[in-house]
């Protein structure tokens, strides 16, 4: 991302019905988001963390983020997050094609070994984006989030990359 993208990103970012599906809400000042622009920038120098924006082709409006966030460098693991902060771009499979561009990058370039990821149980768009992707339910931290009075399963999925190279190959 470039700083100027943070307009189109404030359009959208404090809104409930995006905040609700992220593990630590953050609503945050439009300072704060021209903020995080330049941490990924240097986490991804580091090598901590590999975030990017993600673009329609048309017409290269910016609607959502993807990250890569590395876990260990000796078993070559990282997690995986997104957002589609643009709701009108929820449900035309945006996030699976960036979700599958994301884990190609990680296993072809970066050597990654596995992936994870965490997502709640009532976020059934995304769960059913993640599997078609390839991930698998690894497990759940049961009831361990709260939201409008009740109580939510965190669900554990992951992609190792032969997983994900036996899928692309049709197996
Ligand atoms: C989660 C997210 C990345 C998914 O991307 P997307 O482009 O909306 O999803 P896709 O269109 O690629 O795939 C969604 C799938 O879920 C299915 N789906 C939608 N609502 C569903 C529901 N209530 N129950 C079951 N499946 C559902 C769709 O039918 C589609 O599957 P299909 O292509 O087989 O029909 C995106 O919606 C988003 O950013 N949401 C807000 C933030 C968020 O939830 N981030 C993830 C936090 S873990």
């Amino acid at each position: 991302m470039e700083l100027s993208d943070v307009d189109e990103l404030m359009k959208h970012w404090n809104k409930p019905e995006l905040q609700q599906f992220r593990s630590r809400p953050r609503i945050a000042s439009r300072d704060e988001e021209i903020s995080w622009i330049r941490d990924t920038w240097e986490r991804r120098r580091k090598g901590e963390a590999y975030i990017f924006g993600i673009f329609l082709k048309e017409n290269e409006l910016y609607i959502g983020n993807i990250e890569l966030r590395i876990i260990s460098n000796i078993v070559q693991r990282a997690s995986t997050g997104i957002g589609i902060f643009n709701p009108d771009y929820w449900g035309q499979g945006l996030g699976t094609e960036a979700t599958e561009l994301i884990l190609d990058y990680g296993f072809s370039s970066l050597n990654l070994h596995s992936i994870e990821l965490e997502v709640f149980s009532f976020n059934k768009r995304a769960i059913a984006c993640y599997k078609k992707v390839g991930f698998v339910e690894t497990g759940r931290k049961r009831e361990a989030h709260f939201m409008g009075g009740k109580y939510y399963d965190i669900v554990l999925m992951d992609i190792s990359a032969q997983e994900f190279a036996s899928k692309n190959r049709g197996e």
